[in-house]
């Protein structure tokens, strides 16, 4: 029999597939109602008939009652834009079966049956990327979180899994790969030109980790050996001229695979292990069982068309997936509500990863400087939620700096307070005890306690409590006792529907020197677990010179009421790299701040120069991390400090402070942009860091001297062999008037022409270039022929870098926010989840002075009103106005 009924979206009209038919007032889900699943699917089995315009699924399911659940007959099978083909019961056509909204309901009398389903799929006009889509020709799937019910009817819940075996055949010249999770079993050839493929993933899984690919792809090929012998086959798919940018997506794998058996124990668990490149995707990978779905600007570099940054994004998102196969895979979330259990924890295992394959110190700098300008907005803006959220209506707005990063933060303070080697007995533990389970953030907490020692009763609340606590720290000196009390106070700030908190365990590491032989004997962690606390340490006979939150042991905002001087001092002379780091910054920070109220400080500019022409000198640290001491703070981070506030004050005063630095250190910029220019390209250490110092001197001395600025900038671009200096020095020129922009902008188009993410650079470097025109240039390549909404990294490639551009998003007339909020009413209805991802930028109004911010309030108020707003959007939109 073949049913097609549905409510709202007819069958087999693919105008229909993706229209919004949301209800006006989406439900809230909180945490506290989850249930156990009423019935549970031991097996799937589907099987797909491939095509781009139709794809048919034919989904067998084997159910059973839970003996866990509450005993409801009627089994829950989420759909979202699906009709029922074809639905059978043990083999006879189904009796009694009804929609509720897009969901099925299917009443069942005994513990155990076969369930059938048809639905019939349209890749090609699957705009929202979510379930089975088409880009480029081939047929890929995302079902995180919620994408599996876009291919089938099924109970789309993490704590629910399955074997899945998948049978997939299609035309061979259009699809002559096929692939899905576990190992592939069987092939044959089909009639008429056809072919299929049996694929089996022994490891039951979630839904969402469900993944199929079928298209014309090529292979880089390679193999690892686990630590117990088990050979693995790897294998990167591209599309046919990637190939040869595929070498360090393959070498971060065998990397990852191997770092995670010395790190954590954690040995990989299949026949074959395959990353798929797309270009159309909605984040930046996927981890699915065996087959990781990655966005392709993270797997494709090449020293031509990726930077350096580049090839740490593609080894960090190897990693990331890889990593997630052991936390996420092995043991998943019981809920939406636990997506930090394997997000937060794998961010900080890439993070550990990365930092042991170049820099640590280097890298942790550039992870605070990511929770700084990402995070801490967040966590003091209207959409501010715990790393556990309580509460969601579309948990795909939940993928946020928060859960991902913060969630980082929060067990790298247990590695903190644990120390390594307790803190891996706790993972073991972890891993141990949960394997094969959908689990909770509550089991990870457990597993640590009792694995690694640690009481964290009183730590939980970092789950509970969004908002970036504000510490403060004062030191006072008792010259007849030798002693030196440091005073702190905490204050968790109050956060949408959590008006009071509580005081959290806050671990500070500190290091008291000496101010004469500029040294300190040791370091000591700190627990700050009240509203006030107090340490004392003796044997003092001058004032020591307190260097706090070494290494960003906790995420927080310290105000270390220090003076001038003390910042001097540890600029200078402190041996923990974040913290000298971090003492710049302030000194920095503390400048710009005053800067903005009443004007520059002399002594304190002066102070700043010399400092840092005291790194430009300084022998004894490498280029990599000079580069990031020569970096000023993010703006989106002074306003968190300066709020409410003019932004495009704070961006001028940014830029006359490096102008300052720029003219006092001129001599010595150019000498060291002489000097890393002649250091040849290669990916080692040292050769990188010439390259991120020789742009950094162009970004100072651009501010000084923009003549000089762009001579050099553009002879840096014309002698430029690689990405890192060519995209550097553009980046340069971009914020300079000169005949040289318009000319070498061009050059870059013409000679990148046809490679879709070094033309993403090219709209990038424009919308986020300081030229006062950069509106105007935004809406002109809005038309230009290379531009299109739909493709993802296009549009966040203009729009995400204009509205990052403080200037330009914020320029006084309000253009900046008219042109996202147009954006997103336009992006909406084709793709919800990308549109959201804009309505952040407009809902942090409250740190705005009050004239923007009533014109960003207005823009979010226009697309309020828009009618069949998606709840990703909507979602947003209401929480940011309230
Ligand atoms: N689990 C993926 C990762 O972080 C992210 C997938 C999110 N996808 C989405 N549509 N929200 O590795
Ligand atoms: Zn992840």
């Amino acid at each position: 029999m073949d049913i097609a009924r549905t409510p709202s979206n007819p069958a087999g009209n693919p105008e229909m597939a993706d229209a919004a038919v949301e209800p006006v007032d989406p439900a809230t889900i909180f945490r506290k109602n989850y249930t156990p699943p009423s019935w549970l699917v031991p097996e799937i089995r589907l099987d797909f008939d491939l095509g781009t315009e139709l794809t048919k699924c034919v989904a067998t399911l084997k159910v059973e009652r839970n003996p866990a659940g509450d005993g409801d007959q009627t089994l829950h099978l989420c759909g979202d834009n699906l009709a029922v083909m074809s639905l059978k019961v043990d083999g006879a056509d189904a009796e009694g079966w009804s929609m509720s909204g897009s969901n099925l309901l299917l009443p069942l009398t005994g513990t155990s049956h076969e369930v059938t389903i048809e639905t019939h799929l349209h890749p090609a006009t699957n705009s929202q990327l979510m379930g089975l889509y088409a880009s480029s020709g081939m047929l890929c799937t995302q079902c995180e979180a919620e994408g599996f019910r876009r291919i089938t009817f099924f109970p789309d819940r993490p704590d629910v899994l399955s074997k899945y075996t998948v049978r997939m055949e299609g035309d061979k010249e259009t699809f002559p790969v096929l692939l899905s999770n576990g190992n592939l079993v069987e092939t044959g050839e089909g009639e008429a030109g056809r072919h299929w493929a049996l694929w089996d993933d022994p490891w039951p899984k979630p839904s969402y980790l469900f993944a199929l690919v079928a298209g014309q792809l090529v292979a880089n090929r390679d193999t690892f050996t686990t630590m117990n012998g088990r050979k693995v086959e790897l294998a990167v798919w591209v599309r046919e001229g990637d190939l040869e940018r595929t070498d360090h997506a393959m070498r971060s794998l065998i990397n990852s695979m191997k770092w995670d058996e010395e790190t954590f124990g954690r040995e990989y668990d299949l026949d074959q292990f395959n990353i798929v490149a797309v270009s159309d995707f909605n984040m930046g990978a996927m981890e699915n069982k065996g087959l990781n779905i990655f966005n392709t600007r993270y797997v494709l570099a090449d020293p031509e068309t990726a930077t350096d940054g580049d090839y740490d994004g593609v080894e960090g998102v190897v990693g990331h997936e890889y990593f997630h196969n052991w936390s996420g895979n092995r043991i998943t979330c019981r809920d939406w509500f636990q997506l930090s259990l394997k997000e937060g924890f794998t961010v900080l295992r890439d993070q550990m990863f990365s930092a042991d394959m170049g820099s640590e110190p280097v890298k942790r700098i550039e992870d605070v400087r990511v929770l700084r300008a990402a995070q801490f907005p967040e966590d003091s803006g209207p959409l501010a939620h715990p790393i556990r959220p309580d509460s969601y209506q579309e948990i795909s707005n939940f993928y946020t700096a928060t859960v991902y990063n913060k969630g980082a933060e929060v067990i790298r303070m247990m590695h903190t307070m644990a120390g390594p080697e307790a803190f891996r007995k706790g993972t073991d533990l972890y891993f141990e005890r949960h394997d094969g389970e959908a689990a909770t953030c509550e089991d990870f907490v457990k597993a640590m306690e009792d694995g690694a020692g640690l009481d964290l009763a009183q730590f939980r609340l970092w789950y509970e409590q969004a908002g970036t606590p504000k510490v403060t720290m004062r030191a006072e000196f008792d010259q007849s006792e030798g002693a030196v009390t440091l005073h702190f106070t905490q204050k968790v700030p109050a956060t949408p529907g959590q008006p009071s908190k509580k005081a959290m365990p806050i671990p500070i590491k500190v290091a008291l020197f000496d101010r004469d032989t500029k040294a300190h004997d040791g370091e000591k962690l700190l627990i700050v677990d009240k509203d006030k606390a107090e340490f004392t340490f003796k044997g003092f006979t001058r004032p020591p010179v307190i260097s706090a939150n070494r290494g960003f042991t906790a995420p927080i905002q310290l105000d270390a009421e220090q003076g001038d001087d003390d910042l001097v001092f540890l600029a200078a002379n402190d041996d923990d790299a974040f913290a000298r780091y971090e003492a710049l910054q302030q000194l920095v920070t503390r400048e710009l701040l005053g800067a903005i109220e009443n004007g520059p400080d002399e002594k304190r500019r002066t102070a700043i120069a010399d400092a840092m022409g005291a790194v430009l000198d300084d022998t004894q640290i490498d280029d990599l991390m000079r580069g990031e001491l020569m970096m000023m703070p993010a703006v989106t981070f002074l306003l968190e400090l300066a709020a409410p506030a003019d932004p495009v004050a704070l961006h001028d005063a940014r830029e006359r402070l490096k102008g300052y630095i720029g003219s006092r250190l001129r001599d010595r910029l150019i000498a060291l942009h002489e000097r890393a220019s002649a250091i040849g390209y290669s990916l080692s250490a040292e050769a990188r860091g010439a390259r991120k110092v020789k742009t950094q001197a162009l970004v100072l001395l651009s501010a000084a001297d923009a003549k000089e600025a762009a001579a050099r900038a553009e002879a840096q671009y014309r002698a430029a062999d690689n990405m890192t200096d060519r995209q550097g020095a553009l980046m340069v020129l971009a914020g300079i008037d000169c005949p040289a922009r318009a000319e070498l902008l061009e050059d870059f188009r013409k000679r990148f022409e046809g490679n879709a993410l070094v033309t993403d650079k090219w709209f990038a470097l424009q919308a986020g270039s300081l030229d006062p025109m950069v509106l105007d240039t935004v809406e002109a390549l809005s038309n230009h022929a290379d531009f299109t909404i739909k493709n993802p990294n296009r549009v966040r490639s203009l729009y995400m870098t204009m509205a990052v551009n403080q200037p330009a998003f914020h320029e006084e007339s309000g253009r900046g926010y008219r042109m996202i909020a147009d954006l997103v009413l336009k992006l909406d209805p084709l793709n919800a989840q990308t549109a959201a991802r804009f309505i952040p930028a407009l809902g942090r109004w409250r740190k705005i002075e009050p004239k923007r911010a009533a014109m960003m309030r207005a823009e979010l108020e226009r697309i309020a009103k828009a009618e069949g707003l998606s709840k990703d959007t909507r979602e947003q939109v209401t929480k940011s106005l309230d």
